[in-house]
């Protein structure tokens, strides 16, 4: 019960990583406030979780559902303690040379924006705390290339960034900033970001699901809960001289090419060099 008397404010909580957190965070004994966009979803949750719960519908591209999420949390539940920063999607998927200034905007507001303030409405509430924890998702698309759109990609490294200056600029008030890189973890966000239908996300997901062992050198794929118990470690006070730092829960995706991990797949020296050289 690592989180007995605490609130936790988790945004996107009504799928995949975000509804993992708030699974684990209710066994761990917090109250959570949980905003997303998903209204039906989220008012579906509050006769499922218990009175531990509480949902308010939260667009995070728009400033004024994030002031209102924190500030209903703590008129709610007396307080807040922690904020896990994770609504997302996809966004537009366009190269650089295709992508239209206003999709470019919409994804900074959707994954940049939306976490600077939700630190910036969390921090009054926190500091009438005396401190807590913040923690953010960004994504191994931060570190390179290949792994998401080019939009997503950058403002995932943005997210890096602002969790240290943020993390810098609030130590003095005991409030910890960090991140979570997750890898390939099987949600719906791939289905949700190909704009599938439901028909259709079933199948996505099912093919995704097969090959997410053999992506990376842990040969299983990623699910919610690798995520969820990232954010507890780093929302707990076992965490407590952990700040401005990211956590990669990857499988390893990110520890080189899968030459280096894969016996199946020849090395570079292997694959350019014929046979008979070797
Ligand atoms: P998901 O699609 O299962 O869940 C995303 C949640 O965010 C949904 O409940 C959705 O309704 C909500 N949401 C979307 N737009 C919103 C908005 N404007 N306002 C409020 N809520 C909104 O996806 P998943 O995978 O759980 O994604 C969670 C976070 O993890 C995202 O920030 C994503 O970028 C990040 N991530 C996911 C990875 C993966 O492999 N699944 C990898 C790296 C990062």
């Amino acid at each position: 019960m690592r989180f007995e008397g605490k609130t936790a404010v988790i945004t996107g909580g009504s799928s995949g990583i975000g509804r993992g957190t708030v699974d684990l965070f209710l066994r761990e004994g917090a109250t959570v406030v949980m905003g997303d966009i998903d209204d039906a979803e989220g008012t579906a949750m509050m006769s499922t979780m218990g009175d531990d719960f509480h949902f308010q519908k939260c667009d995070v591209t728009q400033e004024a559902d994030i002031k209102a999420l924190m500030d209903y949390a703590a008129e709610k539940t007396g307080g807040i303690d922690i904020v896990f920063n994770n609504a997302g999607a996809g966004g537009p998927r366009d190269p650089i040379d295709e992508i239209s200034g206003d999709d470019w905007d919409f994804a900074m507001a959707l994954l940049l924006k939306s976490v600077a303030m939700g630190i910036r409405y969390a921090a009054p509430h926190l500091k009438k705390r005396g401190g807590g924890a913040i923690v953010n998702t960004a994504s191994i698309c931060a570190f390179q290339a290949g792994y998401g759109p080019i939009a997503y990609s950058t403002a995932k490294a943005g997210v890096l960034h602002l969790t240290k200056v943020a993390a810098a600029e609030l130590a003095q008030y005991k409030i910890r900033v960090n991140a979570i890189c997750p890898g390939f973890i099987q949600t719906n966000i791939f289905a949700a970001t190909l704009g599938a239908n439901k028909e259709e996300a079933l199948e996505i997901n099912s093919i995704l699901g097969q090959a997410a062992a053999s992506v990376q050198p842990v040969a299983r794929p990623g699910v919610a809960n690798d995520i969820a118990e990232a954010a507890a470690y780093l929302a707990s006070d076992a965490a407590g001289f952990v700040t401005g730092t990211h956590l990669l829960v990857d499988g390893g995706m990110l520890v080189g090419t899968q030459a280096s991990w894969d016996p199946e797949i020849p090395g570079m020296l292997d694959a350019i060099v014929p046979e008979h050289l070797h």
